[in-house]
């Protein structure tokens, strides 16, 4: 047997069967290139969905990783150590939410946020404010807290019951916004764009109502940018396009472009109302992940120094090929009926197919190109940060191809 059929013939015996995978084994990467057991080059244009931002086997964060972990890479939550403040500092200059709470994946992140908001109406001596509302078709993970904020009936309905009190609202209803929060709601959460749910973009009459509801009502706004943030669509976080003021703010995936590590971000006037105990990980902020994060900040927002981002680094690279992305797919768009329309922002992208997008992707790993299924018609696109035109233009290549292909 080869290589590549050993490793899927172990799997399948050792390996809880809870994901579905591509018949690809991928050993290396070099950019936004990665190779599989058999030499075999693919064009990345997912980064292991969205994380791989600064692209794959990069000098400058494997020096980074390899010298921290020769120092010292863990120490626990109980001591200090040199690089967490300045990660939170960095943090806190992009996003003007002065605290960090750091753990090791998005969902965490994102649970922790749902204690905060509860928290901040427990220490402020308000009863019964507990609830919380959030959007069809959003996704917010998979643990118990924050897969009661997903929508997604397939995800939820096994594992029933999920925390109570959550309100689900159509993005495309600002009424039904209004009538959802009450004084029972303890916040609001919503991602900016809707990544899992098929790069949808909140409107910007639904992002303004957002704003103006939570404001009005006292409600805590939780914006999630563990998908859309950290320069994916050419800002520091896409709550910024919408002149969002969240109390907190999730983030994940591209921070440590490929070292788990995820955070909450919380405004200081919810921050005064949490103590020691109140929440904790063991591994969350240890050296080795706040290293590479605060390397990888500095890449993207081309500077060491704890400032509003602006415009440079790696995502001002974004802002550039960006909109050309964009371009591009729009004339896939002309091109081809079966694509219906074309999301997203920056390198966060979708094909909105009129047909299912499985074989789109199938054949598109066929020939080369690494893309993703998500909401069942839409062909999900998350390139590394560093993405070059030359790379597009072979990527919307590869899928001019293969949508004639799939029409004909
Ligand atoms: C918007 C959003 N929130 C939360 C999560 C969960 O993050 P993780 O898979 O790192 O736990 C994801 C993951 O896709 C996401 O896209």
């Amino acid at each position: 047997m080869s290589d590549s059929g050993q490793v899927q013939e172990l799997e399948a015996r050792h390996v809880l069967q809870t994901y579905k995978r591509q018949p690809v084994v991928l050993t290396r990467g070099e950019g936004t290139r990665l190779f599989d057991a058999d030499g075999r080059a693919y064009l990345d244009f997912l980064s292991g969905i969205g994380v791989a931002v600064l692209g794959h086997g990069h000098r400058g964060l494997a020096d980074v990783i390899a010298d921290q972990a020769r120092t010292l890479i863990h120490t626990s939550n109980l001591y200090y150590h040199p690089f967490q403040g300045r990660l939170a500092a960095k943090l806190a200059a992009l996003s003007g939410l002065q605290r960090a709470f750091f753990c090791n994946s998005g969902t965490e992140a994102v649970e922790a946020c749902l204690k905060f908001a509860r928290r901040y109406w427990f220490s402020r001596g308000v009863a019964g404010r507990t609830r919380f509302v959030a959007l069809d078709h959003g996704f917010s993970g998979r643990t118990m807290g924050a897969l009661s904020v997903t929508a997604n009936p397939h995800y939820r309905e096994p594992f029933a019951p999920l925390i109570p009190g959550v309100t689900f609202v159509s993005p495309d209803d600002v009424a039904s916004l209004e009538a959802a929060i009450t004084e029972e709601t303890a916040a609001v959460i919503a991602e900016p764009i809707q990544g899992e749910g098929g790069v949808r973009p909140l409107s910007a009459e639904f992002a303004a109502a957002i704003a103006r509801v939570t404001k009005r009502t006292g409600t805590l706004l939780i914006a999630d940018e563990i998908q859309c943030g950290l320069g994916r669509t050419g800002h520091a976080f896409h709550y910024q396009a919408f002149g969002w003021k969240p109390d907190l703010v999730t983030v994940g995936k591209a921070l440590g472009s490929g070292v788990p590590v995820g955070a909450a971000l919380v405004a200081e006037h919810v921050a005064s109302q949490m103590f020691p105990g109140d929440h904790g990980t063991t591994y969350g902020g240890n050296l080795l992940a706040t290293r590479a994060a605060l390397y990888v900040l500095e890449q993207l927002t081309g500077t060491a120094a704890p400032a509003p981002y602006d415009g440079g680094g790696v995502i001002g690279h974004v802002r550039e090929v960006g909109p050309l992305f964009g371009e591009r797919l729009e004339g896939l768009r002309a091109r081809h009926a079966v694509v219906q329309s074309v999301r997203g922002v920056g390198v966060m992208r979708g094909l909105e197919l009129t047909i299912d997008a499985q074989p789109v992707v199938e054949k598109a790993l066929a020939a080369g190109l690494l893309v993703n299924r998500t909401a069942e018609r839409v062909v999900r696109m998350l390139p590394p940060f560093t993405v070059t035109l030359e790379d597009i233009d072979q990527a919307v290549g590869i899928l001019d191809r293969v949508l004639a292909e799939v029409a004909s």
